[in-house]
């Protein structure tokens, strides 16, 4: 069935384990996601960006979410606005059937964030949807690199405590080292999570989900096999495993993955152009693109989540 996520993030907290949150963007996108998280009976979010919802049409990809769940009604599936940057994008997904908004006011002032937030809740929770908000800044490889840089753009543990009592945000979006992207540190470096903020956090918020952004691990089999076939991705470098599970036990309740979705689709479909450059038949490179997602976020599901079964 379609879900908010109140219930799953309260079992995810219970649990110490996070939901996949995994950006879509067309038919495949979602029929590997969806797969994955039957198979593993695993609760799922799909998430849409305004720059996906400009790209497929509103009405394609709730279509494709409600097809989905035609074929797999017994999965929990949220469908959520990534990153809204305004009151009426996030009515406008409201209206058209979402169960959960962003708004990301984390670009604005403080004061700002808070009163543009404010009103999305106010409208949100007044047709029964929730509200994941953000606070802090997600830095690139650039933009963090001592810890006054840090301190600057992570998320303030009691800042984030006065945010969500002013807010009444169901969730909340925090800074703690991620960013965006297939560049997330450096090459040479070795990554590494503020997971000391976040346990401050999460401390002073007992029971409150908290959300990662820019959590992919920009797996090395789907970069190589991007590169390998013609592709040109020098030094990308994401989030490590172990870290982002360490992560689920300390109040991080949802992960969003886009990146790993887009190499998997990417490298996949470079190599089927390359093996078989006779075809021209846009399902014969698309098939084998959307196993490689489906069997990417079962991974994901299993061995860094840990929503299977649950
Ligand atoms: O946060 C960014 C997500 O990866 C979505 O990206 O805005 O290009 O759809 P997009
Ligand atoms: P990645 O770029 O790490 O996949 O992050 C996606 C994200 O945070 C979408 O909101
Ligand atoms: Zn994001």
């Amino acid at each position: 069935p379609l879900v908010n996520t109140k219930e799953m993030f309260k079992k995810a907290y219970e649990g110490g384990y996070a939901v996949g949150a995994f950006n879509v963007n067309n038919m495949e996108i979602i029929q590997g996601i969806v797969k994955a998280a039957a198979e593993t009976k695993s609760p799922l979010i799909l998430q849409v960006s305004s720059g996906a919802r400009k790209y497929a049409s509103p009405a394609y990809l709730t279509k494709l979410v409600e097809a989905a769940l035609i074929e797999h009604p017994e999965v929990e599936i949220a469908l959520h606005l990534d990153h809204g940057d305004d009151f009426e994008i996030c009515k406008q997904c409201i209206d058209d059937g979402f169960t959960s908004v962003m708004i990301d006011g984390s670009h604005h002032s403080y004061e700002e964030n808070v009163a543009l937030t404010k009103k999305v809740v106010e409208y949100a929770h007044s047709k029964g949807v929730v509200v994941e908000a953000e606070l802090g800044r997600l830095a690139g490889i650039e933009d963090a690199v001592n810890v006054s840089a840090e301190d600057a753009t992570y998320t303030d543990p009691d800042q984030a405590v006065d945010f969500v009592t002013r807010t009444g945000c169901d969730s909340l979006a925090i800074a703690i080292g991620t960013s965006h992207g297939a560049y997330k540190f450096a090459a040479d470096s070795d990554p590494k999570l503020d997971i000391e903020r976040l346990k401050k956090i999460s401390t002073l918020l007992p029971g409150f989900p908290l959300v990662l952004h820019g959590a992919s691990s920009v797996i090395p089999e789907y970069v190589e096999m991007c590169n390998e076939y013609g592709g040109q991705l020098v030094d990308a470098k994401g989030c490590p495993e172990d870290q982002l599970r360490e992560s689920a036990r300390y109040g991080i309740c949802k992960i969003n993955i886009d990146s790993d979705l887009r190499l998997a689709l990417t490298g996949t479909i470079r190599k089927q152009f390359a093996l078989d450059p006779g075809n021209f038949d846009p399902r014969k490179y698309l098939a084998p693109a959307r196993e490689a997602i489906y069997g990417m976020v079962k991974h994901k599901i299993i061995n860094v989540l840990g929503s299977d079964q649950k």
